[in-house]
């Protein structure tokens, strides 16, 4: 359905969001916006029943935009735009087959999630969670030689898995530390990309092998699922550590869990799970060599205004039938 000239358009805004975001929408004069104004996840029900007729959809990671939510908001449906940049929650078949547009946030939350991921790799083979612990604990006597040692970055080889934006500013970040050897593997060699910390395009069995830090920055897709099993476990070192924060369905957890407990490899740092939350009951969380983060890469105030300002942007944009600051190829 058309809409006149002043009719506005219908826009559901899936979560409460940094409100610079709400603000540009609501004065924009193009759309009326109904919101989802809480912290917490908006219920499947609900989210179905507002949907229906918007024109635009406002969502987060956590909205799985499947058939069943396309059907439910029928054809009025225009453009979505996800405050992420990740868009596995995103049917993208079901997506284009309906000529709707859909705008993504990358690049503002590059340097968030490269310092995050420097953090959680520093965090875990530094041991920081556990020595904290045992300085609250009593466990802290004397100093001792042998005490609290983990593994640093100087002299090592760093493995990237996906050079991409986040992939790259990790190795930016790194280099400094004295890395000796950046290995990277993707599906096909980036050598532009990779002449910036002078990466070596191996194939991921080589990368497994050679790395005494393995950081992941693939986006999650049916090859990617799983990647990182026992089999590649089997490869590492028993000295190396895996850091996380792209998604957790990339490491196959019951794999990691034996990985880490009989000694396969050091230690691991994970931003992502399966799911989110990950329960407090569950394995890896008693583990002493893994650090389990909530998901907060891309968790700065000023990263997730500029997440929600340019979400809010590729939504008008896309109302508008103008072209997105950062839109999709699909
Ligand atoms: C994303 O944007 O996909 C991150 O996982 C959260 O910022």
């Amino acid at each position: 359905m058309k809409r006149s000239q002043h009719q506005l358009a219908k826009v559901y805004v899936s979560r409460r969001v940094p409100q610079e975001g709400v603000n540009l929408l609501q004065d924009s004069g193009i759309c009326e916006v109904t919101q989802w104004d809480f912290d917490e996840t908006v219920p499947r029900s609900e989210l179905l029943k507002q949907v229906a007729g918007a024109h635009g959809l406002f969502c987060l990671l956590t909205e799985k935009i499947d058939k069943e939510l396309l059907d439910a908001a029928g054809p009025n449906l225009k453009v979505i735009s996800t405050m992420s940049v990740g868009h596995d929650h995103l049917s993208l078949d079901e997506i284009k087959k309906r000529g709707i547009r859909v705008g993504y946030t990358p690049d503002v939350l590059t340097d968030a999630t490269a310092e995050l991921t420097v953090a959680l790799l520093l965090a875990t083979s530094r041991r920081l969670m556990e020595a904290v612990a045992e300085a609250k604990n009593g466990g802290w006597g004397t100093w001792k030689p042998l005490w609290m040692c983990g593994y640093g970055l100087s002299n090592s080889t760093v493995g990237i898995v996906g050079l991409g934006r986040i992939g790259i500013a990790v190795g930016q970040c790194l280099k400094p530390f004295g890395v000796k050897k950046f290995l990277y593997t993707d599906f096909e060699p980036k050598p532009d990309i990779a002449a910036q910390i002078q990466a070596e395009y191996v194939p991921l069995d080589k990368l497994a092998e050679e790395s005494d830090f393995v950081t992941l920055h693939c986006a999650l897709t049916p090859e990617t699922q799983g990647l990182y099993n026992k089999d590649l476990f089997s490869k590492m070192k028993k000295t190396a550590v895996l850091i996380n924060t792209s998604r957790g369905a990339v490491v196959n957890q019951e794999d990691l869990y034996q990985a880490l407990t009989t000694g396969q490899i050091a230690a691991a740092g994970m931003d992502v799970t399966v799911p989110e939350p990950l329960p407090t009951n569950h394995p890896l969380l008693s583990l002493k060599n893994c650090v389990v983060l909530p998901h907060i890469g891309s968790a700065t105030y000023a990263t997730r205004n500029a997440m929600s300002v340019l979400a809010a942007n590729n939504l008008l944009a896309g109302l508008k039938g103008e072209p997105m600051p950062s839109e999709l190829k699909m």
